[in-house]
């Protein structure tokens, strides 16, 4: 069986070892040479460009992604030429767009923050005084760790949007400014065939908008992680998702959550399943796409955490960091995307499994920071 990725950034390349142990040939159309996910057979070209995709999808027995900036006419041709894609278009649409995505969590009865769409400043200055003066303003389309995504108390401060709004620029939407107490996400894997696991509920920590930290499972009253499961469930149910669904939310200091966005892939908030759970989320998502019986998502030990590294001012030379790291952390995983360390790009993480939780964060924050800047 042959899997083709689109994208070849660090997603794709954590899936090169699931593929391998599962007996999975895995092709990459990557953006370029030299990318995270080189070490499989890679294309290189424009994921964007209908022809290329299709040229790519010949010979693989399913399409899935490494990002969701695929165009909807390109994964439409692709479907239409008869090529399995997993998550499929009318799937992807509510990862690609906001807008569509809080419309439709309306439909499925999510819990979810105010929002309201933004066609005039107008529409904006008249949310911002029904909401105490404060909103998120967001672009629905194109945005990635945090860009695109500005908390506002005047329509000036997105005057440059608004203009590109009303002339055809990013559509975009304002959400209640959620006073949450933390924030968390739910991972889900579905089969085109219906079934669904889901791995228990975690923490995400952001700076700068990037996320940090991931904590498993998350410290929460006994009430949320049902309700969550439940919610997760009937999004990738609701809306069709086949592979791995991330469902990012908030946690409110009231005990309620709200769904903040969706992501159709493996995401960041999993990377910690490689060491810490039965089954990693990229082994999942290759199940899932394939249709092949899915994966335990037990966990190997109580905790585990997550840390980013994230290139900085400083990161020159990786290389002896890395050597650093694991010489005094031989009890925690280091993972290197084989990136170039530039200031906000994520190029590794580190993950701690134990019995204790703040003793497993301590060695987990220990270990990346040998990378700090
Ligand atoms: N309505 C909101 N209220 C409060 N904070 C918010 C709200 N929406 C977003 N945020 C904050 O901004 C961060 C980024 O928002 P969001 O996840 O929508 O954007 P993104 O750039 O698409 O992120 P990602 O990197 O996850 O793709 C959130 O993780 C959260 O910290
Ligand atoms: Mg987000």
């Amino acid at each position: 069986m042959i899997v083709g990725v689109v994208g070849g950034g660090q997603l794709a390349r954590m899936m090169i070892p699931a593929a391998v142990e599962l007996g999975i040939e895995l092709r990459v159309l990557a953006e370029a040479e030299g990318m995270s996910a080189g070490l499989a057979a890679t294309a290189v070209g424009d994921y964007r460009d209908a022809a290329t995709v299709l040229a790519f999808a010949e010979g693989v027995d399913v399409v899935t992604f490494d990002h969701e900036h695929v165009p909807q006419e390109v994964l439409r041709a692709l479907v239409e030429a008869g090529h399995r894609v997993h998550p499929g278009p009318d799937a992807l649409r509510f990862a690609q767009d906001k807008r569509a995505m809080r419309e439709r969590m309306a439909e499925l009865g999510a819990p979810q923050p105010d929002w309201a769409p933004v066609d005039s400043r107008d529409d904006l200055e008249r949310f911002l005084a029904d909401h105490g003066g404060v909103g998120v303003v967001k672009t629905a389309t194109g945005g990635y760790d945090g860009k695109g995504v500005r908390v506002v108390r005047d329509a000036d401060e997105v005057a440059d949007w608004l203009g590109g709004a009303l002339a055809g620029g990013p559509r975009l939407l304002v959400e209640e400014h959620v006073p949450f107490i933390r924030e968390l996400a739910q991972l889900v894997a579905r089969r085109p065939s219906g079934e669904a696991v889901v791995w228990p509920l975690v923490q995400t920590v952001q700076r700068d908008s990037i996320c940090a930290e991931v904590i498993a499972p998350a410290d929460v009253p006994p009430h949320i992680q049902p309700l969550v499961d439940d919610v997760a469930r009937s999004i990738a149910e609701g809306l069709g998702v086949t592979g791995v669904l991330a469902v990012e939310l908030f946690e409110t200091s009231d005990g309620r959550v709200l769904v903040n966005e969706l992501a159709m892939r493996p995401h960041n908030s999993g990377h910690w399943t490689i060491d810490g759970s039965i089954t990693s989320q990229f082994e999942q998502h290759l199940r899932a796409v394939l249709d092949l019986p899915l994966g335990s998502t037990a966990l190997l030990a109580p905790a585990s955490v997550m840390v980013n590294i994230i290139g900085g001012p400083a990161s020159g030379s990786m290389a002896d960091r890395y050597q650093a790291a694991l010489a005094a952390h031989p009890d925690v995983k280091v993972h290197s995307y084989d990136k170039a360390a530039r200031p906000g790009r994520k190029v590794g993480h580190v993950t701690a499994i134990g019995d204790d939780l703040d003793e497993v964060a301590y060695r987990a924050r220990a270990a990346a920071a040998h990378f700090d800047a």
